[in-house]
């Protein structure tokens, strides 16, 4: 595996094997590399002679508050993992390569009008600003072929194919779907935070969701009292709940007769914020 900190021999490394003709797949991260993060690079594999992985925790993507400086940085461990599964290149730029100004927002920014205001957004004021900004720039410095995001951040993968429709980039974007631990719970950096009780706790996000799909699979329409039960399950597992809505797969309002939906929740366990969401294709 190679390895590169500065855009400019990343770019002359990756044009010198484009003239060869290689496909290039690109897996953006923020590191703490779980079995969720090697899937999407064993997808890449299938998908481009050379997989790039960036490693990257962006600060313009976390509120005032957040976790950016208890983030989980593990990149010795995240490296070896990255070369036992022969990964071709590892892409690891400091704060001061990916925003030379020194400031958390650069003068030029990507807002993705409508899919972000919602959800996630509503409590994370800028986190898709920054998450957009960020893609669309990696996307720049790397050029792949295919782009490969995890279906868990459901939201941000709408946000990214949106912005990459709209500003013409020249990348397919592949969602993979989430990969989960054995009891259901979503694979997430973030579920290091829980300690054994909450841990024990957490899956009652996903089992919720498969609730509330198995209420939709059986013909019932009444979205926002589905929404208040659901809810209301999961404050009694102990859950602080910050959304759970029955959307379609676009995000929109759900018309009586949708087929294709996306049931998404949001709920702090603790400290921790989880996220996880179900599609669902009624027949
Ligand atoms: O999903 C993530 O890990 C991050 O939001 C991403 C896409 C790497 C941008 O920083």
């Amino acid at each position: 595996m190679e390895e590169f900190s500065q855009i400019e021999s990343l770019r002359e490394h990756l044009a010198g094997l484009r003239c060869m003709g290689e496909s290039i797949a690109f897996v953006p991260t923020m590191g703490n590399l779980h079995e969720g993060h090697l899937e999407l690079v064993k997808e890449a594999k299938r998908n481009a002679a050379v997989v790039v992985v960036s490693i990257y925790v962006n600060p313009a993507q976390f509120g005032e508050g957040e976790d950016f400086d208890n983030y989980p940085r593990t990149m010795q461990q995240d490296r070896e993992k990255l070369e036992n599964i022969d990964t071709s290149i590892l892409f690891v730029p400091s704060d001061g390569e990916m925003y030379p100004a020194g400031d958390r927002s650069p003068a030029t920014t990507v807002e993705v009008a409508g899919i972000s205001e919602q959800l996630c957004g509503r409590s994370r004021p800028g986190h898709f600003a920054g998450v957009a900004t960020v893609v669309t720039k990696l996307l720049n410095i790397v050029q792949p072929d295919v782009a490969l995001f995890g279906q868990k951040d459901y939201q941000q993968l709408l946000v990214i194919r949106q912005l990459v429709a709209d500003l013409n980039l020249p990348v397919e974007v592949i969602g993979v779907p989430t990969f989960r631990e054995d009891d259901g719970l979503a694979m997430s950096s973030r579920n290091g935070y829980l300690d054994a009780e909450e841990r024990e706790r957490a899956p009652e996000i996903y089992r919720t969701l498969q609730w509330a799909g198995d209420q939709l699979e059986a013909g019932r329409e009444d979205y926002p009292v589905i929404e208040l039960e659901a809810i209301e399950k999961l404050r009694q597992a102990g859950f602080l709940v910050d959304y759970f809505s029955i959307l379609d797969s676009g995000l929109h309002s759900v018309k009586n007769g949708s087929k294709n939906l996306t049931v998404l929740a949001a709920a702090k366990m603790g400290a921790t914020r989880l996220i996880d969401n179900l599609p669902l294709n009624l027949r």
